[in-house]
């Protein structure tokens, strides 16, 4: 069967998505906002947004930078730590303010400094949120010295993600941005209560984009890209079909003198042209049929909230990605900088 030259799905959501604050804030909300229609809002500021008030003053300030006349709800997390106050996180969540909790291990990540040193602190915490069904998103790497980075989400699942869940059945759990066919065995093997997003850069590129030919920054994230086995296999679960993956971006704009250093940020600015960029894999694996599933039904199922009522057409054009875009106080360079991309989202 020929290729369609338009798709047409319910509009989707971005369910893991980075937008800092301030000037960087204000430069990058726009391109979520053109495509979502609501984002999982990270609270990995400096510092960070560990509670439900601090919550919503964070969703005050994205929402003055929407766009005039633009739908879009920002979908608020509250960043645990060993201190997090159970009481508070319930307050967040039952009053709406709070859609998830993050857990960061502490030193995993960006700005990831306050997260948990032992998951073991924070039992009381996760067991009321088993309780009163608030799902946790999970960064899923451990951070001992002596484990290889490109091992460390696999061990994570070991000693940590599967421990949780066989002691919290009921916790709902995302597990975010997967980058193995161990993460994917994981999921696939858990119970309903386990899902995960996959982010556009992860079905793209292996890890030789960071390293082959000159070291390359802006393909840097976390989880770093792995072997070419592990993108397959990622791309494969994102195409299934299965209801236990949704779009999650995972866009994380630093500057590009940040990123351009001798201790460069990890994180890859994908806003821009996600939508284009996560639908030339599903075309290139003959899965458009299952864009939809994907991108616009899984997360609110998983999430339990309305799918949305309007839509978004995606056509074909022949689109160049420029080689850098404003990010506020300085440039940010886009994923697929200086590439071209076969669609575009009609306005
Ligand atoms: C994210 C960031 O920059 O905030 N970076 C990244 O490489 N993914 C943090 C995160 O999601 O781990
Ligand atoms: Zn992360
Ligand atoms: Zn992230």
């Amino acid at each position: 069967m020929a290729s369609p030259d338009t798709i047409t799905i319910r509009r989707p959501d971005d369910w893991h998505l980075h937008f800092r604050d301030g000037e960087t804030m204000r430069a990058v909300v726009p391109h979520t906002a053109r495509q979502f229609a609501r984002a999982i809002v990270m609270p990995n500021l400096s510092p960070p947004v560990t509670t439900t008030s601090m919550a919503a003053a964070y969703r005050d300030r994205i929402v003055a930078a929407v766009p005039a006349g633009v739908a879009f709800t920002p979908l608020m997390t509250a960043y645990l730590t060993d201190d997090t106050d159970p009481d508070d996180l319930a307050q967040g969540f039952e009053s709406g303010v709070l859609t998830a909790a993050k857990l960061y291990p502490a030193g995993a990540t960006t700005n990831s400094a306050s997260g948990v040193t032992d998951i073991r602190k924070i039992d009381r915490v996760l067991e009321r949120m088993a309780e009163i069904g608030m799902p946790l998103c999970v960064h899923g790497e451990v951070t001992s010295a002596d484990i290889d980075i490109f091992d460390r989400e696999a061990v994570f699942i070991e000693r940590v993600l599967a421990p949780l869940i066989e002691r919290m059945p009921e916790l709902r759990v995302i597990f975010e941005h997967i980058t193995t066919r161990q993460a994917v065995d994981f999921v696939d093997s858990a119970g309903e209560n386990v899902a995960a997003t996959i982010t556009p850069q992860h079905l793209h590129i292996n890890r030789n984009a960071i390293l082959v030919g000159g070291i390359r920054p802006h393909m840097y994230c976390l989880p770093v890209a792995k072997r070419e086995e592990h993108r397959l296999g990622l791309r494969k679960a994102a195409t299934s079909g299965s209801a236990k993956y949704f779009l999650g971006t995972d866009s994380a704009p630093h500057h590009r003198h940040a990123k351009e250093s001798d201790c460069g940020c990890a994180g890859i600015f994908n806003a821009p042209f996600a939508l284009e960029s996560y639908l030339t894999v599903f075309e290139e694996e003959g899965a458009i049929d299952r864009f939809e599933a994907f991108a616009s039904l899984n997360g609110p199922g998983f999430y339990r909230l309305p799918v949305n009522e309007d839509e978004v057409t995606l056509e074909r054009a022949d689109i160049p990605v420029p080689y850098e875009v404003d990010g506020g106080d300085a440039r940010v360079v886009p994923f697929h900088a200086g590439e071209r991309l076969g669609w575009r989202l009609r306005a």
